[in-house]
């Protein structure tokens, strides 16, 4: 039986609607994550919940213990996660409210442990060509027809250290490089969960636009506000997603250790 993971990201603590059947408190070898595990149900599917920044907001996106979070769903038998962040919109034609299905990265993080393959079992190198998993994207860009916030099918996020916002020429160099949306958090969550054979699909909330799109100083205030108004769409989606989702995995990502190690 397939098992859902969802990560919530800035103004997604809790999902409301879901019956919480128990909650698991997790150790791994890389310390611990970033808060209990909620075991809960929606609508007749079972969903681990973990909300990245813990439930009361208080660990920044450079000091989220990412391979604790990931290893954690993998534990408890996740294989499919379905990440939620905050986003600054890029690209013309995004706009606040708007939800994006992601398909590309651009990794601009430095500081962060980004494997779990540091030597000790082998030398792996996964192939990314692909970073999200191709089924779940399709899924949810169905899912999210007809919502309150449209869905955009496809995009490009730029993830950056943090936990300070970007300079304007910053974000005019990503447009350029082909980024679309830019965040703190989908890197290294990307990748980890791809070298631990997991489907990962990245869902971003644009809350504002990026440093030098729009002429107003950025506040965290309107990133917020954004979240919240896009949660019952999200919450929407995520339920209609749920009800989609087969049973057995029919994506590469299940075997991407195959031919990987040297
Ligand atoms: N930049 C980086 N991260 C973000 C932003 C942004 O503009 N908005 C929400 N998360």
């Amino acid at each position: 039986m397939s098992k859902i993971g969802v990560i919530g990201g800035s103004g997604l603590y809790e999902i409301k609607g879901l019956t919480l059947k128990g909650k698991k408190t997790i150790s791994t070898p890389f310390g611990k994550p970033s808060e209990n595990y909620q075991l809960g149900e929606i609508n007749g599917t079972d969903l681990i919940f973990l909300p990245r920044h813990g439930k009361h907001h208080d660990i920044p996106p450079h000091m989220i213990n990412y391979r604790a979070n990931i290893w954690g769903f993998k534990k408890l038998g996740v294989d499919r996660i379905l990440s939620i962040s905050a986003v600054g919109c890029i690209k013309k034609g995004l706009k606040p409210g708007n939800i994006v299905v992601l398909d590309q990265v651009l990794d601009m993080t430095r500081n962060r442990k980004s494997t779990f393959y540091d030597g000790k079992d082998g030398v792996v190198h996964i192939d990314f060509t692909e970073p999200y998993c191709a089924e779940l994207q399709k899924i949810l860009v169905k899912a999210g027809r007809g919502l309150p916030s449209p869905v955009k099918k496809g995009g490009t996020y730029v993830a950056v250290e943090g936990p300070r916002l970007e300079s304007a020429s910053e974000i005019k160099s990503f447009a350029l490089l082909g980024g679309d949306v830019v965040g703190m958090t989908g890197m290294p969550e990307a990748s980890l969960a791809r070298e631990l054979e997991i489907c990962y699909a990245g869902l971003s909330v644009v809350a504002n636009y990026a440093a030098g799109i729009s002429k107003r100083k950025l506040t965290v205030t309107e990133v917020m506000e954004a979240m919240k108004e896009a949660t019952e769409s999200i919450k929407t989606l995520l339920k209609k997603a749920f009800s989609l989702i087969p049973q057995e995995r029919g994506c590469h990502c299940k075997d991407a250790l195959k031919e990987a190690r040297i």
